[in-house]
């Protein structure tokens, strides 16, 4: 992690906690199955951000918590997060992740799925450890998510969606697992019926924050360091908002450019270039970012009602660059 990013800073505050986390992971995604083995190790030894177990961890500890339980629920919703890359990468046909070949790729579409089942399992069995109430927690965020992948499934293709649905989508999809993983650190660690839904809605928050800026990084040529090639969602006919916003924003001619291309069965490079064009033209991916901006800020001000502590400020840094990232 690079500690001038408040990201980093944020993991190197709570280095202990990442690194137990890290050696949990480690055990739990052993396998006696070779495949299985190389599957996970595949995406685990690769990195990733680890956001998710970063906010639960830094949830637990804002309450109060010293206990050691948050470091296997951390672990557990790493791991559901990322048998939901390894689904995601055989529904979006995605060729890269965190900087390698995606894992359908290298061993076979139902490979991955089922890599991605014996994750979700052994991250559920691991979850078992806490109260049902934070097993119900998480259970429905899988689920939500999956919907949510779902709805967005089905609309493929489809030119007509607006901001509303797209942003029914985004908090299904992913902002649920991080109003899940901020809740769990706040039950872990017996937080009030008020702290707890505080950090639910900063979860919530940071979540939506944090697809916005994937989706506009998605039409960003330059500086970027995602591990992941730009023009996916383009290519696989994805309504994100900076399409959404550049259409709405376009002339009639520009419509039936994206009204056209979109529900083709495929869209070539010269599509891409075009759609690039009126993207930057109309500043879509500025404005999409204006976006994540807002939920960045209703973010901070969710932790407003924690208690004051260093901690608490770096979370607030943290949320506060995301729309600044990257990767
Ligand atoms: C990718 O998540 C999927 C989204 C919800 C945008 P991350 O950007 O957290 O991926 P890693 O774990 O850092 O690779
Ligand atoms: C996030 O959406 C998907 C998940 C919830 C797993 P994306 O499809 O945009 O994520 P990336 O860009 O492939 O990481
Ligand atoms: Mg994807
Ligand atoms: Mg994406």
């Amino acid at each position: 992690m690079d500690i001038n990013d408040p990201l980093g800073r944020l993991a190197t505050h709570l280095s202990d906690d990442m690194a137990a986390t890290s050696a949990i992971i480690g055990e739990q995604t052993s396998s006696p199955i070779p495949l299985a083995g190389a599957i996970t190790s595949h995406l685990f030894s690769a990195g990733g951000k680890r956001t998710r177990p970063l906010l639960l961890l830094a949830c637990a500890r804002l309450c109060g918590y010293e206990g050691t339980l948050h470091h296997i629920m951390a672990a557990a919703a790493e791991m559901i997060h990322t048998a939901t890359l390894l689904h995601d990468d055989v529904v979006d046909k995605s060729t890269r992740r965190r900087g390698r070949e995606t894992a359908h790729l290298l061993y076979g579409e139902r490979e991955a799925i089922l890599g991605g089942d014996f994750l979700l399992g052994r991250a559920f069995s691991m979850i078992s450890a806490g109260s049902p109430e934070s097993f119900k927690v998480m259970a429905d965020a899988a689920a939500t998510l999956a919907e949510g992948e779902l709805h967005q499934l089905s609309l493929t293709g489809s030119p007509f969606v607006d901001e509303e649905e797209y942003f029914r989508i985004i908090t299904a999809k992913t902002a649920t697992l991080f109003e899940a993983v901020c809740a769990m650190g706040a039950i872990i660690a017996g937080a009030s019926p008020e702290q707890r839904q505080a950090l639910a809605n900063f979860g919530r928050h940071f979540g939506i924050a944090f697809q916005l800026v994937d989706d506009a990084l998605d039409y960003k040529i330059q500086n970027t360091h995602t591990g992941k090639p730009i023009g996916n969602d383009f290519r696989e006919g994805k309504m994100t908002l900076p399409v959404i916003l550049a259409r709405a924003a376009g002339s009639d001619e520009e419509r039936k450019f994206w009204d056209t291309r979109m529900i083709a069965p495929s869209r070539t490079e010269s599509d891409f270039s075009q759609a690039l064009e009126f993207i930057i033209a109309h500043g879509s991916v500025e404005e999409t970012l204006v976006r994540a901006e807002k939920h960045a800020r209703n973010a901070e001000e969710c932790l407003a009602f924690l208690p004051h502590s260093s901690l608490r400020e770096m979370m607030m840094e943290a949320v506060e660059s995301c729309p600044q990232r990257t990767a």
